[in-house]
């Protein structure tokens, strides 16, 4: 199947924290459209592609995207509108090959990502089946691998997403241990009121970090641990067997390169000592999965970890591997982590995150699919969730509209698909 672009428009919105993104829409010669918002991350590793920024500090404190929006406009259009477009690939290709850097810092990979996500969505459209489908396809599933995934539900916010002294980023509740996606949702927001009411009783702040987790001030990780696992059971569930908890340490945002410690609650840790420290915690909590643990260059302390750990523990690479296939292969080569985290804008376009997800799977590495900190309703991951079978979604607490947009849209796929007879899975990683 051949595709035209007919109409490539961008504009400059706002994301959750009130930062500019850019939205893309477009529009292909049979009508169908499609439009997408580019997300954005706060602990953004350094190898992620660039996030094109204009740098004007007289509109929105340097934070504009004009500049993206018009690379849409003026370079990217007149490469693709109008062209015979065959698949994803070439459309993705034309535009890295037009930007001609590693990380995408001509275009931005905001802008040539905004174009290949809106392309994707259009071209479902055109195919009137859901996006899922269509990125199935093109990840090379056969309907039966199609599944709801587990959320990662992010109740308790810390490091760069809160104010509060955590150093840990992302303290998360993982419901697993239910037959179906809207089930194990219920449980994850029951939980999440029932951690409210038990912070407000000890005087402890209810409001929300970026991610609509709680976040009280302290500096115990344990403490904060220990508050999760009196809500799972407040709620009813039982800790370990329904509900499991994990972590994204986000370890970069508190290592000092020059000395090369981090500054774990209150002190100077070495690698050595947040290894044995992560051994320990899940040797007293149900912990199933540990996500950057260690900071993103430490290719020996990563393949310590997951020699100590990983075996029984899931451990994802996120700012490690940034979604790209060359530090994914470097990580298979070296025996370090055993799962990687996906963020579509951390590579910056939709085909390379196909290829990503799809050596993860052929080497045996679990894919979680993720948000960004900084989000819109766009509802894109949740597609690819379901169309990758990969099993685990990470979006955000059971708060904030941009983190529920995905959930309800998991529900949606749920119920069309059960109406409509598909038989659609549940994973079941643990
Ligand atoms: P970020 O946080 O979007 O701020 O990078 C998410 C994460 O670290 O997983
Ligand atoms: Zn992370």
């Amino acid at each position: 199947m051949k595709y035209r672009i007919s109409h490539l428009h961008s504009r400059e919105v706002l994301d959750s924290r009130g930062n500019p993104t850019i939205e893309v829409e477009l529009q292909l010669s049979d009508g169908s459209k499609g439009s997408a918002i580019v997300p954005s991350g706060a602990s953004t590793g350094i190898h992620e592609a660039l996030e094109l920024r204009d740098g004007d500090a007289s509109r929105y404190l340097g934070k504009g995207v004009l500049k993206a929006v018009e690379i849409v406009q003026k370079q990217i259009a007149p490469l693709v509108v109008e062209k015979e477009i065959s698949s994803i690939e070439s459309l993705d290709r034309w535009m890295l090959e037009a930007d001609g850097t590693h990380q995408k810092s001509k275009f931005g990979g905001n802008a040539i990502l905004g174009v290949s996500l809106a392309f994707s969505h259009a071209v479902a459209a055109s195919r009137k089946i859901p996006l899922y489908q269509l990125i199935g396809e093109w990840m090379g599933r056969s309907a039966a691998e199609f599944k709801l995934p587990v959320p990662l539900m992010n109740i308790l916010n810390g490091g760069v997403h809160a104010d509060n002294g955590l150093a840990i980023q992302e303290f998360m509740v993982v419901p697993h241990g239910f037959e179906t996606f809207s089930r194990s949702l219920r449980a994850g927001a029951e939980i999440f009121h029932h951690l409210k009411k038990i912070l407000h009783k000890k005087g402890l702040s209810t409001g929300v970090g970026d991610e609509g987790g709680f976040a009280p001030a302290m500096t115990s990780n344990e403490k904060a641990l220990d508050l999760i696992c009196e809500a799972i059971q407040a709620a009813g569930y039982t800790l370990g067997k329904q509900v499991a908890l994990a972590l994204d340490v986000a370890a970069s945002s508190f290592f000092d390169t020059e000395s090369k410690v981090y500054s774990m609650a209150g002190e100077k840790w070495d690698r050595n000592r947040m290894v044995d420290y992560y051994a320990s915690l899940i040797g007293k909590y149900p912990i199933v999965s540990i996500e950057d643990g260690l900071e993103e260059d430490d290719w020996s302390g990563w393949a310590a970890l997951t020699q100590k750990v990983g075996a029984r523990t899931q451990l994802v690479g996120d700012d490690l591997f940034v979604t790209q296939v060359a530090r994914l292969q470097k990580g298979i080569d070296q025996s370090t982590a055993n799962a990687i985290l996906i963020k579509v804008n951390q590579v910056g376009s939709v085909s390379e995150t196909i290829h990503t997800m799809n050596l993860a799977r052929e080497k045996g590495y679990a894919c979680v699919v993720s948000h960004r900190s900084g989000e819109s309703e766009d509802v894109t991951i949740a597609h690819l969730a379901v169309g990758s079978g990969c099993g685990q979604i990470k979006t955000g607490s059971a708060s904030r509209s941009e983190r529920i947009a995905k959930y309800n849209e998991l529900l949606r796929i749920e119920e069309r698909a059960l109406a409509a007879g598909h038989k659609i899975g549940y994973a079941k990683p643990w």
